[in-house]
């Protein structure tokens, strides 16, 4: 089946999520869809963000695509199952699939969750992990100041490392063992991450898990694109083309250039 893969975002981060469905799945066509017009969603609230992800749904429907991964970790918090609802093609978030490795990682049963505070106020991460281990403890913790500074690209940097100490004492307070990285930017500081956890600490990535995840669910329901042709990448955006660019460049092995704007809020 060589339709595109749909996978939308709040904005640039989800390209997390499309460098690894690269890599695991280099023969699948992708649809990408930021929607840096309206970003952040991380602080926004269910009815908003539910209302940006039809929208954004709408749009991917039109571009044929024969299954949708929400890059987003707020949104999947906040929509993805409402959407799922009225959907009739396959549909996949990041949340899930990274609960499920925090809770095959951990030994000590203290697992770490860090995302926007949307997403930690939803409780969607300790609802799926105490659904697969109710003797797992979760401690988690918004982190809303790691978005501006990837985004700005201080990812090795005095001011990242400082907040990342702020941030994360009570994990190591908590003794976490496994820490998910809940949101779409922070595997890109996981060195800052990974240096004051210790290496001890598993960092557990919702983007990796998911590409794996799509992978399975693809072959299981025989989707996969077994076409030989090199497979064709399209972006776009609610705002900021050359923002958007210059991000890309940053996270995906090759240069992008075919941005093109979408007025969303028609969809
Ligand atoms: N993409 C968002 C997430 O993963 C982070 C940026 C935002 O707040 O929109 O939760």
């Amino acid at each position: 089946m060589n339709n595109p893969i749909g996978v939308f975002d709040s904005g640039v981060g989800g390209l997390t999520v499309v460098s690894e469905i690269m890599r695991q799945l280099p023969g699948e066509n992708l649809v990408y869809f930021g929607d840096t017009a309206r970003v952040p969603y991380g602080s926004k609230s269910k009815k908003t963000v539910l209302k940006y992800s039809k929208q954004i749904v709408r749009f991917l429907k039109t571009k044929n695509v024969k299954a949708i991964v929400v890059a987003c970790n707020t949104a999947s918090a906040l929509a993805l199952d409402e959407i799922a609802e009225e959907l009739d093609i396959p549909i996949i978030g990041v949340v899930k699939p990274g609960a499920k490795m925090a809770v095959e990682t951990t030994k000590t049963g203290n697992v770490g969750v860090i995302g926007t505070e949307s997403t930690v106020k939803s409780g969607i991460y300790n609802d799926y992990i105490r659904e697969l281990d109710s003797d797992v403890t979760v401690v988690s913790k918004p982190c809303p100041l790691f978005v501006p500074l990837v985004e700005e690209g201080l990812l090795e940097d005095r001011v990242t490392d400082d907040i990342v100490g702020r941030y994360l004492r009570v994990m190591k307070e908590y003794k976490v063992d496994s820490l998910v990285l809940g949101c779409t930017h922070y595997p890109l500081i996981s060195n800052a991450i990974e240096r004051f956890m210790g290496k001890r600490v598993k960092l557990v990535n919702p983007a990796f898990e998911t590409a794996k995840s799509l992978k399975e669910l693809l072959t299981e329901q025989g989707m996969l694109n077994t076409s030989k042709q090199k497979p064709e990448y399209q972006y776009y955006v609610s705002d900021g083309v050359e923002k958007f660019i210059s991000f890309a460049d940053s996270v995906l092995p090759y240069h992008v250039t075919n941005t093109e704007i979408v007025d969303i809020e028609s969809y």
